[in-house]
């Protein structure tokens, strides 16, 4: 077992995929008596750091909740706001991805989505494919449910006269991706908020009370080892498991 106060991780012991929920932009904008949408901005440059991070340490998939299918029910000026600030990102921020050879793919339904945006996503998601760093996918318009919903209706309409988990699976919006390992939601609360339902059924959750644009690098260690002291049985008991499968990443 390893201390919990390292923060320097070796590189081949990090979790595969990461799910986040960056969640508290509001608050953190709040207690400095400043408009919500300033935390949103802050969370998007934060965000930036976390890839180059987790990038670094070997860290093969992020994917971050940004816009939830709920989060249209919030008051139209912050909703423009943040669909704004996603066409910016879209223009200013995935050359660096690619720079960097990292792979971008946005996750959701889209279908609420202006004309400039989704054709933004189409554009980084083919600019970036061919990458062979990390994939980095942000959920956007992004709903659990709706994505095992969409995922049944698909193998409807294929004809298909009994659905397998396999199947379920392969038609969710990351059937081609290992499941996530480690879950972090920031912000202190302690919920799924419909984020990957279906995925996380076996990840290890971690929750923190660090508003998500003071969620640095150290917090991300400090959660990665927390992830690397748990045991994951996966419905075994701890003696079927060899020393070197129980984290499983
Ligand atoms: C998360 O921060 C960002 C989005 C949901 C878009 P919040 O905006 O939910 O921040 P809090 O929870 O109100 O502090
Ligand atoms: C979850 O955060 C969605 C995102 C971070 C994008 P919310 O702030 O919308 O979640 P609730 O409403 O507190 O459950
Ligand atoms: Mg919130």
């Amino acid at each position: 077992m390893k201390s919990s106060t390292q923060t320097v991780l070796e590189h081949t012991d990090v979790p595969r995929h990461i799910a986040i929920i960056m969640d508290g932009n509001g608050r953190w904008a709040k207690k400095r008596l400043l408009p919500r949408i300033m935390g949103h901005k802050k969370g998007v440059d934060n965000l930036e750091g976390i890839v180059r991070h987790c990038a670094t340490i070997g860290v093969q998939y992020l994917t971050v909740f940004a816009f939830s299918t709920e989060n249209w029910r919030r008051p139209a000026d912050e909703v423009s706001f943040l669909m704004n600030m996603f066409v910016e990102a879209l223009k200013k921020r995935v050359q660096k991805l690619h720079d960097n050879d990292l792979r971008l793919r946005v996750i959701g339904t889209h279908e609420r989505f202006s004309a400039q945006i989704v054709d933004g996503i189409t554009a980084a998601e083919a600019l970036t494919a061919g990458n062979q760093g990390m994939t980095l996918t942000v959920a956007a318009d992004y709903g659990g449910r709706q994505d095992i919903v969409q995922a049944a209706n698909a193998l409807l309409q294929e004809g298909v006269t009994q659905i397998t988990e396999e199947a379920m699976r392969r038609h969710l919006a990351l059937g081609d991706v290992p499941e996530p390992d480690l879950f972090i939601r920031t912000g202190g609360e302690a919920r799924i908020s419909n984020f990957m339902l279906w995925q996380l059924a076996y990840t290890e959750l971690y929750f923190t009370d660090i508003l998500w644009p003071d969620f640095n690098a150290a917090a991300l260690d400090e959660a990665i080892t927390s992830f690397r002291q748990r045991e994951r049985r996966f419905g075994r008991t701890s003696e079927q498991l060899p020393a070197e499968e129980q984290r499983s990443c």
